[in-house]
């Protein structure tokens, strides 16, 4: 990464509130399941991101990477922090089933870890092609998924997205640097989406059958509008990360991102970039 494009770890903390509503997304249930869902994964699947770059770094000898490393792990140590957070809230706050979930997915990053080193950098690298998908969907199209939502779990998540792009190339590079071998990565582009996405799903699915909506018609079609919306919305990023010539510099990034990112060096630094989600625009909180 070229100096003028530097991974910024910052402080990453929100104050969310005792009384945290699980169902934070104004008027749509799936979509708060869903997210939450996803939440579940992150205290287990981001310091597995963070052990295996560690695991690579004797096949690196490029000093600018190293750094890359170095900050891409702060940044996902950071996340995973405010992740935990978030989650023992949603659990205490209605759905302590999400304990059971938790388990598995602990149990199936324990089966993974005793992979190659290929297998697991060729995850990390699929798995982050994912998140530039739902970056695009979600600080692109955040007034549609988000308005007049929670605005800490909202900011939480837009901010966490707004750094995965800035160090998007990363795993992608350590990847590069260790194996490179096309098949391999493809095959981790569906192998760390997908098992992302099934955990998050298992936990949505677990909240759903919690509310009593799982087997109901509103509750078919609710999942089914969900699961529509993210296949359209991330499936492309996948789809161009199976180019054999696919590299993450090349992927657009909303403009609302970079935004972020050149506001944010003149906010206070340890005050929490809560996005006005009542706003008909919804702008970079430190405009
Ligand atoms: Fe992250
Ligand atoms: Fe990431």
């Amino acid at each position: 990464m070229s100096a003028d494009k530097r991974i910024t770890p910052r402080n990453f903390s929100f104050d969310f509130p005792d009384d945290l509503d699980p169902k934070w997304v104004s008027g749509d249930v799936f979509r708060a399941h869903f997210f939450n869902g996803v939440s579940l994964t992150m205290p287990y699947l981001e310091p597995y991101l963070c052990k295996t770059n560690n695991d690579a770094r004797a096949f690196i000898q490029d000093p600018e990477l190293l750094q890359d490393i170095k900050d891409f792990n702060s940044q996902e140590y950071r996340h995973h922090e405010c992740h935990k957070r978030l989650n023992s809230l949603l659990r205490k706050n209605g759905y302590p089933e999400f304990e059971e979930v938790e388990r598995k997915i602990q149990e199936s990053y324990k089966r993974l870890s005793a992979k190659s080193l290929r297998t697991r950098l060729a995850y990390s690298a699929g798995f982050e092609t994912m998140t530039q998908g739902f970056t695009k969907w979600m600080c692109g199209k955040r007034v549609k998924l988000f308005k007049d939502s929670c605005p800490y779990i909202t900011s939480f998540w837009l901010m966490h997205m707004v750094e995965e792009v800035e160090h998007k190339t990363v795993a992608f590079d350590v990847y590069m640097a260790q194996s490179g071998t096309y098949v391999h990565r493809a095959i981790g582009v569906f192998h760390g989406s997908f098992h992302v996405l099934g955990y998050g799903l298992l936990g949505m699915l677990t909240a759903l059958k919690k509310d009593k909506l799982l087997w109901t018609i509103k509750g078919q079609f609710g999942i089914a509008r969900m699961l529509g919306s993210v296949i359209w919305n991330v499936g492309p990023s996948l789809l161009n990360a199976l180019l054999p010539w696919h590299n993450p510099r090349a992927t657009y990034d909303p403009e609302w991102v970079h935004d972020w990112v050149n506001a944010y060096p003149d906010a206070d630094p340890d005050c929490q970039p809560l996005v006005d989600t009542n706003h008909p625009e919804m702008p970079i909180p430190h405009s």
